[in-house]
């Protein structure tokens, strides 16, 4: 905490709730936060939020500072790819008061735990819990604020074969976390959904596209509750588990890749662009909002060429329940869309939603008729260089051709 000195040094007054320290990146700053204002102080003089000349940067993180700052929050699949990047990115920015990683597997929470102790992280709390046990989900959001939601069966193959087990995590685990939410207080919820939710043509989208629909509809139900529910779709993870640049990189050694389909195309999105843009949501949700960031494509061949450029290539053919392209937006959805400077928003068809006001408060204009954002139609590729750099920054930093 500051002194109340450097408070009146800074030629501030007022009552103050709140002072101090927090790193934005490697810089090391004092916020100090008076009844509605927040104030930033730099080494030569005090800042307030509306006027700091690097404002959008530090505006955003001082803003979730103080939003995540002692709250309490929940991430549903927090053992995953996903959530440990979020768990990480909270831990080292921001300082909730309790951080909740609920998800089934002892094993994965053990090695978890190496990594993120509670003895060094006192804030953490591993919950071994089932998004199909509402009991149990009711229990662990006590006195929780924030419900990250990224507990999912996601291998496409696994889910055709299995399809009851996929909607029993995917849709029934979906409504549990809502219900969970609504019965304790808790403020804002962001679903994680996927490129595959939208015009579906596998069970595991199929159930996404579910569990959207519920995530959206809360809102219309919640009654008094203050408590908003919005949704974040986004493509392929960079390098997480079962996608094409692992895979790759595996049967690279074999001088022979696989491909589905010389057209095949695919949105491309690190896991710090998906952490980025879950707290952009929580920072801005209205409810009832499908958020879906701007990311580029990528040629799957030019991904071949990125790895392994003199390999053989096996035209295989395309998979029962894949797309050449994957899409993030029907040209249905387009209707209902929102552009902003770095993302879309999907409205929600609510009867008090205020289409203009939305547009109006976050400087948005609607889409033009006959919009759709698919990996195929994008204005935003990724070249041979750019992949290959990627890969080394976000999947193996020992890559090289
Ligand atoms: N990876 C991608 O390319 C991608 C792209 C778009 C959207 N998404 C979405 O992002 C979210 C997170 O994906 P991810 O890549 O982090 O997945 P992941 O690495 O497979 O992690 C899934 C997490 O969910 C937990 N989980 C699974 N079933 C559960 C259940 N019934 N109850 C409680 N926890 C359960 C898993 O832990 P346990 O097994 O221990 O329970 C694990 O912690 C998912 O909703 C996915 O649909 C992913």
């Amino acid at each position: 905490m500051l002194g109340r000195c450097s408070l009146l040094a800074g030629g501030l007054r007022g009552d103050c709730i709140g002072a101090e320290r927090f790193e934005i990146g490697a810089l090391k700053r004092y916020a100090i936060r008076f009844s509605h204002r927040c104030f930033l102080i730099y080494p030569t003089r005090i800042f307030e939020d509306s006027e700091c000349p690097i404002r959008v940067f530090r505006r955003i993180n001082t803003r979730i500072y103080f939003m995540l700052k002692n709250r309490s929050i929940l991430v549903t699949g927090g053992t995953g790819s996903f959530g440990k990047c979020f768990v990480r990115t909270v831990l080292e920015k921001w300082a909730p008061s309790r951080l909740v990683v609920y998800s089934r597997d002892e094993l994965k929470q053990y090695e978890m735990g190496l990594e993120f102790p509670t003895a060094q992280y006192p804030c953490l709390r591993y919950f071994i819990g089932d998004v199909r046990d509402e009991a149990r989900l009711k229990r662990a959001m006590e006195g929780v604020d924030i419900v990250i939601h990224a507990a999912a069966l996601k291998q496409v193959p696994a889910a055709e074969y299995n399809p009851f087990e996929c909607i029993k995590t995917n849709v029934l685990g979906a409504q549990n976390v809502i219900e969970a939410a609504m019965a304790n207080q808790v403020q804002q919820v962001v679903a994680l959904s996927t490129d595959k939710a939208a015009a579906p043509i596998n069970l595991y989208g199929a159930t996404k596209l579910c569990s959207d629909k519920l995530f959206v509809a809360a809102n219309n139900y919640k009654g008094h509750r203050d408590v908003k529910f919005s949704v974040v779709r986004y493509g392929n993870v960079m390098g997480s588990r079962g996608s094409v640049i692992p895979f790759f990189l595996d049967r690279a050694k074999t001088g022979v890749l696989p491909i589905t389909d010389e057209r095949m195309t695919r949105f491309n999105i690190t896991l710090q662009e998906g952490v980025d843009l879950v707290l952009y949501a929580l920072e801005h949700m209205w409810g009832g909002e499908i958020f879906v960031p701007k990311i580029p494509s990528y040629r799957v061949t030019d991904v071949a060429d990125a790895i392994a450029p003199g390999s053989r290539r096996e035209i295989v053919g395309i998979r029962p329940g894949e797309k050449l392209h994957e899409e993030m937006i029907t040209e249905t959805d387009g209707l209902n869309t929102i552009e902003f400077n770095r993302h879309f928003v999907i409205q929600p068809a609510m009867p008090l939603w205020d289409a203009d006001k939305y547009c109006e408060a976050f400087n948005g204009r609607r889409c033009q008729y006959g919009f759709k954002y698919s990996s195929g139609n994008n204005s935003e590729w990724l070249s041979v260089e750019q992949i290959r750099q990627l890969i080394q920054g976000h999947v193996d930093s020992s890559f090289q051709i």
